[in-house]
């Protein structure tokens, strides 16, 4: 049994991260609105940036063995004013090997349980595609709660592609 270590990610993780980043990106294109060529994460240092910004984060959980990065889940403030009482999660991922272990649950759980700590946070969403029954099973265990379908959300190589919002309401 794999023995995880889950914790947010730092300077030191960047490149393991930007590394299943483009992994995601290509496994499951329409799981992500990204693409690599438009992609800020995928670049070292856009992530770092992003990163280094109060209340936006990215957590990992690790191989506690051989220190590899298997699943993340970034996660971020909205800064304005009128919206902060908003978190929005993106690019949620365990890579194929080490799925069905819990390691999606428990970076998931670690970025609600950090933003419920934000002061004044009532609202964390996501968007999921339609073609994602594993992700949506694992929103939906978490408590997140369908508030709307977006039917043409992107199209991949020529295919359109809709996705469900979903929010767990703090
Ligand atoms: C979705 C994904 C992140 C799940 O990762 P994982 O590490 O295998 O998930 P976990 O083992 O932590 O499982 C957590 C829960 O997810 C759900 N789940 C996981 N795999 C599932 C599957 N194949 N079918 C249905 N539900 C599933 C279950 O509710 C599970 O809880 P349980 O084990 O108590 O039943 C992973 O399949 C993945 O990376 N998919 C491709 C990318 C993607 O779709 N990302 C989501 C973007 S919004």
């Amino acid at each position: 049994m794999t023995v995880l270590d889950v914790r947010l990610l730092g300077d030191a993780d960047v490149d393991a991260y930007v590394a299943l980043r483009r992994e995601m990106l290509a496994d499951t294109p329409w799981s992500f609105l990204a693409t690599p060529e438009d992609d800020v994460a995928c670049d070292p240092v856009g992530l770092r940036a992003r990163i280094a910004q109060d209340q936006n984060d990215i957590a990992g959980a690790f191989d506690a063995t051989t220190g590899a990065l298997l699943a993340v889940a970034g996660f971020g403030r909205m800064q304005r004013q009128k919206v902060r009482h908003r978190v929005g999660v993106w690019g949620v991922y365990t890579t194929p090997a080490a799925r069905g272990r819990g390691a999606a649950r428990a970076v998931m759980t670690l970025a609600i349980t950090t933003a419920r700590g934000w002061d004044g946070v009532r609202w964390i969403g996501l968007s999921v595609s339609d073609e994602a029954p594993a992700a949506l099973g694992l929103y939906e265990s978490l408590g997140f709660e369908l508030w709307g379908t977006e039917p043409v959300a992107m199209v991949v190589q020529g295919r359109d592609h809709a996705e469900l919002h979903m929010a767990l309401e703090l």
